[in-house]
């Protein structure tokens, strides 16, 4: 669990739970069946130091996930002390070997830090229980069904990882469960899933080696951790170069300083209150970077004009989404983009263009990319727009085109996002008015309609 926003009741509620189940597990595990060898006796002391550290080491720097997450290869020794010394430690291990640099900086709550760990000593010890309880334990007598025993008990492990973490997630940031485990478990499960095997091996291989097990496996979980760096800084890169390349763009007019960046952004929260997948909200940012690529080709008389546009200018104008889309339909990995470009200014009523699509013939991602575009487009100044609007009026505006140029269930997701609070980036930004409920500020009706150009 990351920096939350606001701590509801339910979390509050989830939290007490899963701790308090961590606590009654751990207390009954070792009551129920003290550490046995490797890590019984003052040697074992020794061996729990070992395992310890390592998971320690293995957790201390997680690779930073898009939108607060992180990610770690620390379930690898975590799991092998669940094969080798069974569930009590499991879940010392679990709890104490978790410790990361993030919470040592004082980055995490810490009540995000208090239910991080008890999940980990759940899951860990539900791996070791199921483990012990399918024979598992019989580690150097049956390796094949030991092996087996270790892969389902991974499976489990991993299984009570998600479920919980992805409950925390779901409820803090107000997103379906079964989409965040979608999500969640594509970006890291599948991958968890590699390591199970890893883990078991590990477990099989401390009789003999011993601590130099630290030395044979450390290169496999770099490497790992290395691939998972490297996928999450190749997606950085790739977005920071849309980046730029948006704000090229937003460049040629100054009035449209930021406007894709903000758009991307206020998307991002309207998907996210909407519960779409990952997936989708990273097609929603780079398609709120790229909507308005296709002003490039209209010339600056045009874009730049102050006054309203006649009509040769306004079929011009027009023509960005599909010069737009024609851009980017060349590069392989824009092609979900698309659609989003084409059709941001297509109308739920159907009296939009390009296409003239209606209500859900328009891409979900599309009617929300809409509605951001017009919030934005609606709040900034523009030269045929002096006087933006407050955020109030914003909202009374989306609401009253809802059914007709916006789908109802967007503009009644965007009313729940940070930005229609009046926090967030945009907020931010002194040229607009953007202050929740200040009754001093009263704009003059008659501003331009709530459409972007
Ligand atoms: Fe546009």
């Amino acid at each position: 669990m990351g920096a939350g926003r606001r701590v509801t009741r339910p979390i509050w509620l989830l939290i007490a739970v899963v701790v308090f189940t961590a606590i009654a597990m751990t207390v009954v595990v070792f009551v129920q069946q003290p550490l046995r060898y490797p890590f019984a006796g003052a040697q074992g002391l020794l061996a729990l130091a070992f395992w310890t550290a390592l998971t320690l080491v293995a957790s201390a720097s997680p690779v930073k996930l898009p939108r607060g997450s992180a990610v770690s290869v620390s379930s690898t020794p975590i799991l092998a002390v669940a094969f080798l010394g069974g569930p009590a430690a499991a879940a010392f291990v679990a709890a104490i070997g978790t410790i990361d640099a993030r919470e040592a900086r004082g980055e995490v709550p810490w009540y995000g830090t208090l239910y991080n760990h008890a999940v980990l000593v759940v899951s860990a010890v539900a791996a070791a229980l199921l483990f012990e309880a399918l024979g598992g334990a019989r580690l150097w007598n049956e390796p094949i069904e030991s092996l087996a025993a270790g892969l389902v008990a991974g499976v489990a492990y991993i299984v009570v990882d998600e479920l919980l973490s992805g409950a925390a997630t779901a409820l803090r940031e107000g997103r379906r469960f079964m989409s965040v485990l979608r999500t969640e478990f594509v970006a890291f499960g599948l991958a968890l899933l590699g390591l199970v095997p890893l883990a078991w091996l590990m477990a099989f291989a401390y009789e003999p080696l011993g601590p130099m097990v630290a030395l044979v496996f450390a290169l496999p979980l770099y490497t790992t951790r290395a691939a998972y760096q490297s996928v999450v800084e190749l997606r950085r890169m790739f977005t920071q170069t849309i980046r730029a390349l948006a704000s090229a763009i937003d460049a040629r007019d100054p009035s449209t300083k930021r406007h894709s960046e903000h758009v991307s952004g206020i998307a991002v929260e309207i998907g996210q209150e909407m519960g779409v997948s990952e997936a989708d909200l990273e097609i929603l940012e780079w398609g709120g970077l790229f909507h308005d690529i296709g002003k490039i080709g209209i010339s600056d008389a045009v874009l730049l004009k102050p006054g309203r546009l006649d009509r040769e200018e306004r079929i011009e104008m027009n023509r960005h989404p599909v010069k737009g889309a024609e851009i980017l339909a060349n590069a392989d990995r824009l092609r979900q983009v698309v659609p989003l470009v084409r059709y941001h200014h297509e109308w739920y009523n159907g009296s939009g263009y390009p296409d003239r699509l209606i209500g859900e013939e328009i891409p979900l991602l599309a009617r929300i990319l809409a509605v951001a575009d017009a919030f934005e487009a609606m709040t900034a100044v523009r030269p045929y727009q002096t006087r933006p609007k407050s955020l109030e009026q914003a909202i009374e505006e989306l609401r009253r085109c809802a059914g007709t140029q916006f789908d109802p269930r967007v503009v009644d997701a965007f009313v729940r996002t940070r930005t229609a609070h009046g926090l967030g980036e945009i907020a931010a930004d002194p040229t607009r008015d953007l202050r929740p409920s200040d009754p001093t500020i009263r704009l003059p009706q008659g501003t331009a309609p709530g459409t972007a150009r």
